[in-house]
């Protein structure tokens, strides 16, 4: 699945028309430099034509467990179908902990902010069902992400967990496809990212070319 990393509602719209894409991923970083509302995000971004369950994900804020699991419950109780990014702090595991043993477990959960895949294994044998380790940020500190999510793919399946893996955060467009080699599942881009990642300077040449004949 490929998805969206912003919360900018103008620079999403010309995406919804251009490519497959599965849905919108954010973080309060993103809102805020969007500056929008974590709730009026979520209701333009149906609008806008993401309307589907679990087409959006939006983090908690609060960094105890207990004001991470309201969040999340006010999260699921106003819009439904959409996942709570909870970041794997040991608050934040034990927030995932609580929210998937308790009466409305059927919340969608993202375990977020992952540097290491011990954090994220313990997220999934929690009952996360999505993963985001943060490619360019474990690239940045002098660490390997292939290497975490290729450890961590095998866990999954070594334990059968069934938790999927949603690479994020990058910088270039190389660190995509690599990630998705090393065993991400999944991914989420920036626009500005996914604009390079699709662009080829040779083929706009040929293309160019070819034109001057026609
Ligand atoms: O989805 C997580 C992502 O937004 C973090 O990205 O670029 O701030 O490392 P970045």
């Amino acid at each position: 699945m490929l998805y969206l990393d912003s919360a900018n509602i103008e620079e999403l719209r010309p995406w919804v028309h251009q490519l497959s894409l599965d849905g919108i991923t954010c973080n309060p970083k993103l809102l805020a430099q969007a500056g929008i509302k974590a709730d009026d995000f979520i209701g333009q971004a149906r609008a806008l034509g993401f309307d589907r369950p679990h087409q959006l994900f939006v983090q908690v804020t609060a960094t105890d467990t207990a004001g991470m699991v309201a969040q999340a419950r006010q999260l699921w109780s106003r819009w439904g179908a959409v996942y709570c990014k909870i970041p794997v702090s040991p608050a934040g595991l034990t927030a995932i902990h609580q929210l998937k043993r308790s009466d409305d477990a059927s919340g969608a959960i993202c375990a977020t902010a992952i540097y290491c895949e011990r954090q994220a294994f313990l997220a999934a044998r929690e009952g996360a069902d999505y993963l985001a380790p943060y490619v360019n940020r474990i690239d940045r500190e002098g660490g390997d992400f292939q290497r975490v999510i290729g450890r961590l793919r095998e866990l999954l399946e070594r334990q059968q967990l069934p938790a999927r893996i949603v690479a994020a955060s990058f910088a270039i467009p190389e660190q995509l496809t690599q990630a998705l080699l090393a065993g991400a599942h999944d991914l989420t881009v920036s626009p500005a990212l996914l604009t390079q990642y699709l662009a080829n300077a040779q083929t706009a040449q040929a293309v160019a070319e070819f034109a001057s004949y026609g």
